[in-house]
């Protein structure tokens, strides 16, 4: 391997996933770089949630979901049988479409994970708690309102506040799965820019299906059609030179 050649964080290979009879995923193969943001694009039911719950095991809780190939983690499977499933949610993080924090205090939100996973107590969890809401800029606003319960915070406070929680045990991907669908324009503009601050540390795969924000936020870019990925490379060839047919049509929104 040449020096400038990027390692994949994921590798996605021959993915088929099964809902019962109903094969939601068709033989996707891909590979996720480090430390970019790879955004998954393609209408409604196309299969981008799915595809991007394969890669922390979230779709092990959907009953009747049946997964074969295999997704590889810095060059592991983790879809092994002796897999330790927490430690791979802690290294795959996940923000949803709609902000979900738990009915607590700002602080024991942000802690929530670092002490499931036994990382610190007292001292060391409050650095972990600063230090993780400094990074999603909550901490100055919200230094003081710590005991706050975290629901009373506005949809855009509660969705960083929802990166810091899974920030605050170091994971290595975040994992976003329409992540600015809940807020207003410029809630989302302040979001995608929190995510060019955050790429310099983490690789980041966010579902989006506004091409726009797709074409604002990240270097790569795949489309996919009926549980098929049709093709992914740098979004700006994606966008103004895809491959295929399929991606032209889509992006020159002749369907979607
Ligand atoms: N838990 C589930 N059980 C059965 N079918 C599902 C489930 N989740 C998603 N699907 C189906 O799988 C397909 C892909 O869904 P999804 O991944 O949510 O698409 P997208 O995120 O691109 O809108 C759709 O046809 C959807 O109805
Ligand atoms: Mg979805």
């Amino acid at each position: 391997m040449s020096a400038n050649r990027a390692v994949p964080k994921l590798c996605v290979q021959g993915l088929d996933l099964y809902y019962g009879d109903f094969q939601a995923l068709i033989n996707v193969s891909l590979e996720i770089t480090e430390r970019r943001i790879t955004a998954l694009i393609g209408p409604s039911g196309c299969g981008k949630s799915t595809l991007l719950r394969t890669f922390n095991r979230m779709n092990d809780l959907i009953v009747g979901c049946k997964v074969v190939g295999d997704v590889e983690l810095d060059g592991r499977s983790i879809y092994a049988p002796n897999r330790n499933v927490d430690d791979l949610r802690k290294r795959i993080g996940m923000v949803f479409q709609r902000p979900n924090p738990f009915p607590l205090s700002v602080y024991e939100n942000v802690a929530y994970g670092a002490r499931i996973h036994g990382l610190a107590a007292g001292a060391a969890l409050d650095a972990i708690v600063e230090q993780s809401l400094a990074a999603v800029d909550l901490w100055s606003g919200l230094k003081d309102r710590l005991d706050d319960n975290a629901l009373t915070l506005s949809g855009e406070q509660q969705q960083r506040l929802c990166i810091a929680r899974v920030l605050a045990v170091e994971p290595d991907v975040l994992l976003m799965d329409e992540p600015c669908s809940a807020l207003d324009p410029v809630a989302t503009m302040r979001v995608e820019e929190l995510m060019q601050e955050l790429v310099d540390r983490y690789t980041i795969v966010i579902v989006t299906h506004n091409m726009q924000q797709a074409a604002r936020v990240s270097q790569d870019t795949g489309f996919m059609l009926l549980g098929e990925l049709v093709e992914i490379g740098p979004t700006n060839q994606v966008f103004t030179s895809p491959r295929d047919q399929r991606t032209e049509d889509y992006v020159s929104g002749r369907f979607g």
